[in-house]
């Protein structure tokens, strides 16, 4: 019940309230300007049949159609049309209803006609009106809300990106759906409808999704974002800064040694390993991004700055242990800079060496970032171009 309250169909209430109260005060206008003042709705028995059975009419379309779904992020011109469908099934289903009871001979057609067509106007007002009155209370901080998508194993490393690029997560949403209620004091949707609900009613403002694994983004949820127009971030930084296992000797002499392993470290297959080497301190290198390439990097020795950059933000891993790795996702364009001389960088890569799936040109990688996205919130299921390009490396 709290979550019908807070996301769930009771939201709607208030919008239903306005659109009987809407339906009410047109058929009064109706009436009036067909009856004159003189006379009372009310007293009249056979108005007051119709119109009752009208305010339930109203009720029932709302909840049988669905006429006030995602009702807050609705544009006007959507709101026209969910107007006067609504207006339409209504005046339909009370044809059929004075059909049906044989008064509809009897009663006045012009009145009806001409309740439904103030009630059009006026629900096209109300609800406008509240809407604007609702947004206009929701709207006290100025940093974007976002509702994450991830999984598990990237829900912190998400926050934390999110964070540095001045976005507050206020729900997440798990794709393999952890048993947890909340994550550092944020709440975790473990249902679906729940989820477009909650964009909806708690107006988020931007709808990420973050993580290696290619899980489906859940086709209602492409749905129920499409309708209310909102657009998927998609893979804000693909990128993840791993721990290398890492074994410390008892005797300092003997070192540490450090090591990654196929499948259970790295979310590709290696088919190329290559490493930079008698470097001096300062050097900058890179200035590229991959199509298709996956890589993890790492430091055995020194320490190298990796500026990664998705299209819109950049941020700086700097590998300085050989205890520390870095995936790269295609799409990022990447610089590195040598802190110190004789630094050693190592890259594991998913693909042989190809000059064709490198971008080096940072305005085509811009304009390759956009057409990803496009392509993205325009096809019908947000993920499966990440799927395809994951699948790629498999
Ligand atoms: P480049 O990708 O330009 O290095 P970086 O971006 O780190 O500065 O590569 C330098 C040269 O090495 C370039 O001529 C291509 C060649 N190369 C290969 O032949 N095979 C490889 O696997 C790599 C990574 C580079």
């Amino acid at each position: 019940m709290h979550t019908e309250f807070r996301y769930g169909r009771l939201k709607y209430l208030s919008f239903v309230i306005i659109d009987i109260a809407c339906l009410l005060l047109a058929n009064l206008i109706s009436f009036y300007f067909y009856a004159g003042i003189k006379h009372l709705p009310y007293s009249f028995d056979r108005h007051y049949n119709v119109m009752m059975a009208m305010v339930a009419i109203d009720a029932g379309v709302t909840i049988v159609f669905s006429t006030l779904r995602r009702v807050l992020r609705w544009k006007k011109e959507r709101e026209l049309y969910e107007s006067a469908r609504h207006v339409f099934y209504s005046l339909v289903i009370l044809s059929v209803y004075l059909f049906l009871t044989k008064s509809g001979s009897d009663y006045s057609r012009v009145i009806v006609l001409t309740a439904y067509a103030i009630d059009y106007a006026m629900i096209w007002l109300g609800r406008t009106a509240w809407r604007f009155l609702l947004l206009r209370l929701h709207r006290k901080s100025k940093r974007p809300t976002v509702l994450l998508l991830t999984t598990d194993g990237f829900v912190r490393d998400g926050i934390e990106s999110l964070r540095e690029i001045g976005c507050d997560v206020k729900y997440l949403y798990l794709l393999k759906n952890l048993q947890k209620k909340e994550i550092d004091g944020i709440p975790v949707i473990d249902d679906i409808k729940e989820a477009a609900s909650v964009l909806c009613w708690e107006m988020i403002d931007r709808i990420y999704i973050f993580g290696l694994d290619h899980q489906m983004v859940p086709a209602y949820l492409v749905q129920a974002c499409k309708e209310m127009n909102l657009e998927f971030e998609l893979v804000d930084f693909n990128y993840r800064v791993i721990d290398v296992k890492t074994v410390q000797s008892k005797d300092s002499r003997f070192g540490a040694l450090s090591f990654l392993e196929g499948k259970r470290d790295i979310p590709f297959p290696i088919r190329r390993a290559y490493w930079i080497t008698e470097t001096e301190a300062d050097l900058h290198r890179g200035f590229h991004a991959h199509k298709l390439n996956c890589q993890l990097l790492f430091c055995p020795h020194g320490c190298i700055d990796i500026i990664v950059d998705d299209g819109d933000n950049k941020r700086t891993v700097t590998l300085d242990k050989p205890g520390k790795g870095l995936i790269l996702m295609p799409g990022l364009w990447r610089e590195m800079v040598w802190r110190e001389s004789g630094s050693v960088l190592c890259v594991l890569a998913s693909e042989y060496y190809d000059e064709q799936e490198y971008i080096r040109d940072y305005n085509e990688f811009l304009a390759y970032c956009q057409k990803y996205r496009a392509t993205v919130n325009h096809g019908t299921d947000a993920n499966t171009l990440l799927t395809e390009r994951l699948q790629h490396c498999y």
